[in-house]
């Protein structure tokens, strides 16, 4: 009744920013991401009858908002399943949390794999994927390997993610500018644009449209068009964010150094691509031939606190290394 999960982050290509039907994250628009080998999540869990069900993130219990969309996964798996037995669960992170690297998706997809793993109660990808949706949206993502396709559905079985291509040689360089938690999460961020923002349902709008040119690409393999799709996407997003209320911006100076200097080595003909989330970190996309280029330039930015270079990541999956 224990089972651990090792998973990695993922991180979007064409966003997911904001929910058609609320409660249950069924999204606005269909995004696409790619699995990041480098930024892992572990997760144990272990089905116990003297348990209350608790919930540990890097050691320290989690409460507040982090704990209500625990136990609102929790509640569904058990109305899913019958398994109605108290958890307990640890997760360790190996990197920064909640500084807009989606240690949300990573957490949410391991927890929904063992839940799954620990109570022998049978689950494909999808049911897999769909579970962790309700944790966080991006979590939905997470169960698979290389780059996820999220299809938006119309219900909690129709939304879940599927593979578009197994992983590749693609590098991912994400600069750490700031490790300190963002001012406010993407899931309320993203409440806050629908009801502020003009441009929101446009955003969506928009992303839906790119989908099957960036599938395209994907399995084709042009990786210039990949890299132009993910950059135009990330300026929307940020075009939203940046209209939510009296102004949300999750960027810091360094974000937009970096954003310079990735936009003049374009310029120069190189192939290299930016994109940014709910945080002021920078990820480049870069393939393996341009990457000591790139890490010249940024390495002159002396603000960048650690550039992590990661592969393309694989799909969540069982571990032997239980974190008790
Ligand atoms: O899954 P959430 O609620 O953490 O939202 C993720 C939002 C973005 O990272 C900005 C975009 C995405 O698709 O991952």
């Amino acid at each position: 009744m224990k089972a651990s999960v090792v998973a990695c982050a993922n991180l979007a290509l064409i966003k997911y920013w904001g929910n058609m039907f609320e409660e249950l994250n069924i999204p606005l628009n269909d995004s696409i991401s790619v699995s990041l080998e480098s930024l892992q999540s572990t997760t144990t869990l272990e089905f116990a009858d003297d348990h209350r069900d608790t919930l540990e993130l890097n050691g320290e219990e989690v409460r507040g908002e982090g704990m209500e969309r625990f136990l609102f996964v929790l509640r569904h798996f058990r109305a899913l399943s019958g398994v109605t037995t108290p958890v307990h669960v640890a997760s360790e992170n190996n990197f920064p949390t909640a500084a807009g690297i989606a240690s949300s998706a990573s957490g949410f997809g391991a927890l929904a794999h063992a839940l799954y793993a620990a109570s022998g109660v049978e689950a494909d990808l999808a049911k897999i994927s769909a579970l962790a949706r309700l944790g966080s949206g991006s979590a939905a993502r997470t169960p698979i390997a290389g780059y996820a396709h999220w299809h938006r559905g119309a219900d909690h079985e129709s939304s879940y993610a599927t593979q578009v291509r197994p992983a590749n040689d693609m590098r991912i360089l994400v600069t750490i500018t700031s490790t300190e938690e963002k001012p406010i999460s993407s899931s309320r961020a993203m409440k806050r644009s629908k009801a502020s923002s003009p441009f929101f349902v446009q955003r969506g709008n928009t992303a839906n449209d790119r989908v099957p040119f960036l599938l395209k690409a994907l399995k084709e393999w042009e990786f210039p068009t990949i890299g132009e799709i993910t950059q135009r996407e990330a300026n929307n997003l940020h075009a939203v964010i940046n209209t939510t209320d009296m102004g949300l911006y999750y960027w810091n100076r360094t974000t937009i150094e970096i954003v310079h200097r990735i936009k003049q080595l374009q310029d120069e003909g190189v192939k290299c691509y930016y994109t940014m989330d709910a945080g002021p970190q920078v990820k480049v996309l870069v393939m393996p031939s341009d990457v000591g280029a790139v890490k010249s330039v940024l390495a002159e930015i002396t603000e960048i606190e650690e550039i992590i270079d990661s592969g393309v990541g694989f799909g969540s999956q069982l571990s032997d290394h239980h974190l008790f």
